[in-house]
């Protein structure tokens, strides 16, 4: 098991405070039911934006609560790696209206994207900065605000997702220490990638009326195969970085996989031997948050007790791209 290089220093959440329901589907004129939906996906509500909550304004609520419970400030901050497939503005980054917005003037700050792993990606890359030097204070933002690229006419896919952040402050593991990640596993597919996107409103198929009135500027998505995929590459995930990390399934006292879908959840716990008591699952009230998802539930696994110190988790994702990752921590 390799060293580790970085721990979680401290972790926090912000969700919009509106609740929409299975329920109130109808009522939109949405022909879809809560028992469909929950049968379906195991979600119960989802939180969406008001008019005052943005990519950004979410995110800076998590990482404010992450940064307060690490004891870093923001003028501590050498990097913000923020992941996002709803940026408040195409140029520049959300990262650096978070910047902004936190004080954070030494800081670089920088979105990636990888969709729905994007929380994963991001870590990893700030593992890097601080195993290279660049950084010692890496703060990681994971924030969506999915009900802005939804389209809300198309019940396949509006029921699914939800907004919120999560974030976390990574930080160089004491020497000697056995708290830390302890292994990763990133991988992509881009032949796929025409089976979860938004095909228009970007460069190759710029913003015309003929983007809005095909809505092609919203999320697409091919709900079957997706499924496919998710379930085979999510097992693949696990597996790869708990052989990394040299651990078993009997190793691992939490996993933590994408919440998109209970029943892509329970298939990624199956496949790794996780028995489901050891699995954080909170899809029934956010639905999907992209790159949040993961993010949010570690920041609520910490604080209602289910991960406490000494505890091995395992974080799992999967999304568009394809990408998938994975991810082992001890806390
Ligand atoms: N309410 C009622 N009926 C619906 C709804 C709805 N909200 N949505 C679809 N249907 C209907 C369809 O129109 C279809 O009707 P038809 O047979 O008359 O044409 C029927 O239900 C079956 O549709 P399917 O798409 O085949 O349903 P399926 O059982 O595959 O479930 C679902 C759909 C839930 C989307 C499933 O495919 C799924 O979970 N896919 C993965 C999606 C996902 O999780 N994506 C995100 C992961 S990656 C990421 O997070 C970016």
């Amino acid at each position: 098991m390799k060293r580790p290089i970085v721990f979680v220093a401290g972790t926090g959440r912000g969700l919009p405070e509106k609740v929409l329901r299975n329920e109130d589907f109808p009522a939109m004129g949405l022909d879809t039911s809560d028992e469909w939906i929950t049968s379906r996906t195991g979600i119960k509500e989802r939180r969406i934006s008001g008019p005052n909550d943005t990519t950004c304004s979410l995110g800076a609520e998590a990482a404010r609560r992450a940064m307060a419970k690490a004891g870093v400030t923001a003028g501590e901050i050498d990097a913000i790696v923020l992941s996002t497939a709803t940026p408040d503005r195409l140029l520049p980054s959300t990262a650096v209206d978070l910047q902004a917005e936190l004080g954070a003037t030494r800081a670089a700050a920088f979105d990636i994207s990888a969709a729905c792993t994007g929380f994963i990606y991001a870590n990893s890359v700030a593992e890097g900065l601080i195993a290279t030097g660049m950084a010692q204070t890496v703060l990681v933002v994971s924030t969506e605000r999915m009900s802005s690229i939804v389209d809300w006419t198309d019940r396949s896919t509006c029921v699914l997702f939800g907004d919120g952040a999560g974030a976390v402050v990574l930080k160089p593991a004491p020497a000697g220490s056995q708290r830390g990640l302890l292994g990763a596993f990133l991988r992509s597919d881009g032949t796929l990638a025409d089976l979860l996107y938004r095909p228009g409103g970007g460069a190759k198929i710029p913003f015309s009326q003929q983007v809005l009135d095909e809505k092609s500027y919203l999320v697409k998505m091919a709900g079957r195969e997706v499924f496919k995929h998710a379930v085979r590459e999510m097992a693949e995930a696990s597996d790869r970085a708990m052989d990394n990390a040299k651990l078993t399934g009997k190793d691992i006292d939490l996993l933590i996989p994408h919440q998109a879908n209970n029943r892509i959840i329970e298939a990624t716990a199956k496949h790794a031997n996780i028995s489901m008591e050891k699995v954080y699952v909170n899809v029934e009230r956010f639905g999907n948050t992209s790159s949040a998802s993961v993010a949010i539930a570690l920041d609520e696994a910490i604080e209602t007790g289910r991960i406490r110190e000494g505890m091995t988790v395992m974080l799992v994702a999967f999304g568009a791209g394809f990408t998938w990752g994975s991810m082992i921590i001890r806390f």
